[in-house]
């Protein structure tokens, strides 16, 4: 069944956020703070992603998805972009087996056409051994652009149906996003001080609530977490309505299409 979008039926929402997106930022910084090489950070930062992983497992979050790799980080110096698909590589060798024992569906989003072909076989072997898990569905972006995204799914789109040229609706696109499978992001998280999207998740991102911390991502702790969580819990997520609505409690439940369709 197709995920409702939120410009179109109000989404259900509950305490804990079911998807959360986060922009891993600040690994270089860390480093540089230890007179360390910026890899040195990029290593530590693998290491946070293990406990952020377990912490959504904990937390009951269902979707978690990473930006790891954007379509401009190809602008870095080879050697560090070398290094990171490196990195990449031995996570997934070292991490699958594991993630599928705790019942983590892995996927990744990206144009996965620019890397080498050992990589893209680990990806869709990952993805293919976890992919009946439920528990937690864990999404990697890597070579990930939102416009790119947004450019793809039309494409990919109008050769399945051509006759949408004329015309087509975001239901008719939705399926043909990146993140088709999962509902939109109820938290974005950015670390490292920047505030800005820097090119992820921007159809996705509607109504998604927007957090920033200058936490370096691999200082980005359980705590830091749960802070991120808190500040979550305080937003009144009004999806157009006004805040007199949500009080009274209709709003959702006057509009036909409103229920959340996922049955929660
Ligand atoms: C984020 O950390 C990781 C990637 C973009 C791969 P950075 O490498 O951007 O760290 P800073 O922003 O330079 O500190
Ligand atoms: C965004 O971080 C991309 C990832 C974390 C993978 P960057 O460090 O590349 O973003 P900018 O360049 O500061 O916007
Ligand atoms: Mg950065």
């Amino acid at each position: 069944m197709a995920i409702p979008s939120s410009t179109i039926a109000i989404p259900a929402t509950a305490v804990t956020p079911r998807h959360v997106a986060i922009i891993m930022d600040g690994n270089g910084r860390w480093a540089k703070q230890r007179f360390l090489p910026r890899i040195a950070g990029h290593r530590r930062g693998v290491e946070n992603v293990r406990s952020t992983v377990r912490g959504c497992v904990d937390k009951g979050i269902e979707y978690l998805t990473l930006f790891a790799f954007s379509s401009e980080n190809w602008r870095r110096p080879a050697d560090e972009v070398s290094f990171l698909m490196q990195l990449f590589i031995a996570a997934l060798e070292q991490e699958v087996a594991k993630l599928h024992e705790n019942g983590v569906r892995f996927r990744v989003i990206g144009d996965l056409s620019r890397f080498e072909k050992p990589l893209r076989r680990l990806v869709s072997d990952a993805e293919t051994l976890t992919r009946d898990n439920t528990r937690l569905t864990l999404t990697i972006a890597a070579n990930y652009g939102g416009r790119w995204d947004i450019i793809q799914a039309v494409a990919r789109m109008l050769k399945d149906h051509p006759q949408l040229a004329a015309g087509f609706t975001e239901t008719d696109l939705q399926p043909f996003l990146s993140l088709a499978y999962a509902p939109e992001p109820d938290l974005f998280v950015r670390t490292g001080g920047e505030q800005r999207i820097s090119n992820f998740l921007l159809w996705q991102l509607a109504y998604t609530e927007m957090y920033f911390t200058d936490t370096l991502w691999p200082d980005f702790d359980t705590a830091a977490f749960d802070l991120a969580i808190a500040s979550y819990q305080r937003r009144e997520r009004r999806f157009g309505r006004t805040s007199e609505q949500l009080r009274e409690g209709d709003g959702a439940q006057k509009l036909p299409q409103a229920q959340a369709a996922d049955g929660r």
